[in-house]
């Protein structure tokens, strides 16, 4: 927890605007001041399909911007991926990038934006605070319930050959706008529902219990879990309930909040490598690695229990802090059955001798490890990963 005379900030997108259909009115809600023309909209075939792009380009119309759609973000981007989007879009004259997609599109669109006026390589603004200069204005709709990219200074970018996931954090990433939209996730297939519903509660888990804590990410974060947890089931049973979607994608959001103004810690420390080396996706690696790292975290963080135990719907008050840990873990563990999260790396080729590989890989993630109420060292970190095999 943070120290009595620790300062703590809070940051995010310049205006949040949500409700169902309002990407519909994005016009309206663009500063007035903001005199813009041109839009490029990087976005996925389904949402070209489903007729929500034709929406959007009538009310980005009704403002005056004319608006480019442009697909083929690949998942989970590569480095060089992006860098040959930056090279195709340049010229373009565009004066604002909007991303309506999942974490991955997102992202791209976050680093697409700086790329275009830092006149920097991606590889020189891995790190923190390496971004210069403001980029073009973005606008983030998110239509997964996972990632919270759209209100975080985050961007997570694929480096094939290091076989790692690294990140670019700056507030010159943070949106201009960012749009809440839950109709937009009634597509989302179910394992991508639960997969990246698990990230967005790991989120929100890991900012509680994480050495950044504090009363700004707290308030996040607990509100974040409580919708999770009342509506992660749902969305998954039952995707077209657009009550449980809302709650899901407003969670989602609430989680980066607090993601923002706290940190994740050894459950993405540990993710990452999984991504980078075995492209086994975020939110399933994330996903499949909680309830382990929770486990081992526990003596560390039990006394924090209760709280997340009221959160998520259990009643403990008459219990002690280690019992309702207990009852914590046990329905983490529960959903990833109910919610058929994979539970063995061997399905994505892992075995034994890759644990060495992957433990160091993730001892490289110090700026998360860092944050981990517990100190893990090399074999609890590779114990982890030899639970899953
Ligand atoms: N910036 C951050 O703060 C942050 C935080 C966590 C993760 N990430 C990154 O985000 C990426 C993962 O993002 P994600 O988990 O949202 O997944 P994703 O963006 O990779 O999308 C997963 C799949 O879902 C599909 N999809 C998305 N929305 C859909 C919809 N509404 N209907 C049907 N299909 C849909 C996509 O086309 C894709 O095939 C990773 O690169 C991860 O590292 C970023
Ligand atoms: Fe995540």
């Amino acid at each position: 927890m943070n120290q009595a005379n620790q300062t703590y900030l809070f940051r995010t997108a310049n205006r949040i605007v949500a409700g169902r259909h309002s990407l519909g009115r994005v016009g309206e809600h663009l500063p007035m001041s903001g005199t813009f023309r041109s839009a490029l909209i990087f976005t996925g075939s389904s949402m070209v399909r489903l007729g929500y792009i034709d929406e959007l380009k009538q009310a980005l119309d009704r403002r005056g911007i004319f608006a480019e759609v442009t697909t083929g973000i690949d998942n989970e981007p590569t480095v060089d991926h992006l860098e040959e989007w930056n090279r195709k879009i340049s010229g373009g004259g565009f004066d604002l990038f909007i991303g309506v997609g999942g974490g991955s599109i997102l992202d791209a669109v976050k680093i697409l934006s700086v790329l275009q006026t830092n006149g920097k390589s991606i590889r020189e603004m891995i790190g923190t605070n390496l971004v210069e200069k403001p980029g073009i204005p973005t606008v983030l709709v998110p239509t997964t319930s996972g990632t919270g990219s759209e209100v975080t200074p985050n961007a997570i970018v694929t480096f094939p050959e290091e076989e790692l996931k690294l990140a670019v954090v700056s507030d010159y990433l943070l949106p201009l706008l960012t749009v809440i939209d839950p109709v937009l996730t009634l597509s989302l297939p179910r394992q991508i529902t639960a997969a990246t519903g698990m990230d967005a509660f790991t989120h929100s888990f890991e900012s509680y219990i994480s050495n950044k804590a504090n009363p700004f990410s707290n308030l996040f974060a607990i509100e974040s879990m409580k919708l999770i947890a009342r509506s992660i089931v749902r969305s998954y049973e039952d995707g077209a309930s657009l009550d449980a979607r809302e709650d899901m994608l407003l969670g989602s959001m609430y989680g980066g909040l607090a993601l923002t103004a706290s940190g994740t810690a050894a459950v993405h420390a540990l993710a990452y490598p999984l991504g980078g080396k075995f492209h086994i996706a975020h939110g399933v690696a994330n996903a499949m690695l909680l309830p382990h790292v929770t486990r081992v975290n526990m003596d560390s963080i039990f006394h924090r229990m209760p709280e997340i135990a009221a959160a998520i719907g259990l009643n403990t008050s008459s219990l002690s802090a280690e019992r309702a840990a207990e009852l914590v873990m046990e329905q983490i563990f529960a959903w990833t059955q109910t919610l058929s999260i994979p539970q063995n790396l061997a399905e994505y080729g892992v075995g034994e001798k890759d644990l060495d590989g992957l433990t160091e890989a993730a001892l490289k993630v110090k700026r998360l490890l860092d944050n981990n109420p517990k100190v893990l060292g090399f074999e609890d970190i590779k114990g982890i990963y030899r639970k899953l095999l």
